[in-house]
């Protein structure tokens, strides 16, 4: 890449910003679901106790809501070492309010060795609960993610609930 890129943000580069960016806006994907159903053995766990983090999985019909981030080529190479755990670069259309661009995903496909999948709740809250890794507390990642969504005025049921079960119990 030699021009600066959008890079969609839709879990921890929504509110983690350890990079330098150009512009940022609230934006959204179309087609995707957040999913917290990627392990993590660096940020929010390690090896031998992953923690849980997002990823996206298709969802046709569906929206992803987020921030993108348009940054310059060579910060990428910061990026694909932050998000090393399983996360590949994809190629995606991201919508602003009433534009588009083509960008960047990080994604953790289906196949990516720290895959997880679905779990029952209890069980993701569980090990979110009892998880930490390099970057802090699994609990921590949920609760920043569910703030920082609502403060983009964005939903996401998924991820609302589970931020609701880790504050109940
Ligand atoms: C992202 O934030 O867009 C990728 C997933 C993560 O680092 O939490």
């Amino acid at each position: 890449m030699k021009h600066p890129t959008w890079v969609f943000g839709y879990g921890s580069l929504i509110w983690r910003q350890d990079f330098a960016y150009i512009d940022s806006r609230r934006a959204y994907i179309d087609g995707w679901a957040r999913r917290f159903w990627q392990g993590s053995h660096d940020h929010r766990g390690v090896h031998s106790d992953p923690g849980r983090v997002v990823t996206l999985v298709e969802a046709p019909g569906k929206r992803c809501h987020g921030r993108a981030f348009l940054i310059e080529p060579h910060v990428f190479e910061h990026l694909d070492e932050r998000e090393i755990n399983g996360y590949e670069r994809n190629h995606v259309e991201i919508y602003f309010d009433g534009s588009q661009e083509p960008g960047v995903v990080y994604r953790a496909a289906l196949d990516n060795f720290a895959f997880l999948g679905d779990a029952p709740l209890d069980e993701m809250v569980a090990q979110i609960k009892r998880c930490a890794g390099k970057s802090g507390r699994n609990i921590d990642y949920v609760l920043e993610l569910a703030q920082s969504l609502r403060e983009l005025d964005a939903s996401d049921p998924h991820v609302f609930e589970l931020e609701a079960l880790i504050r109940d119990e």
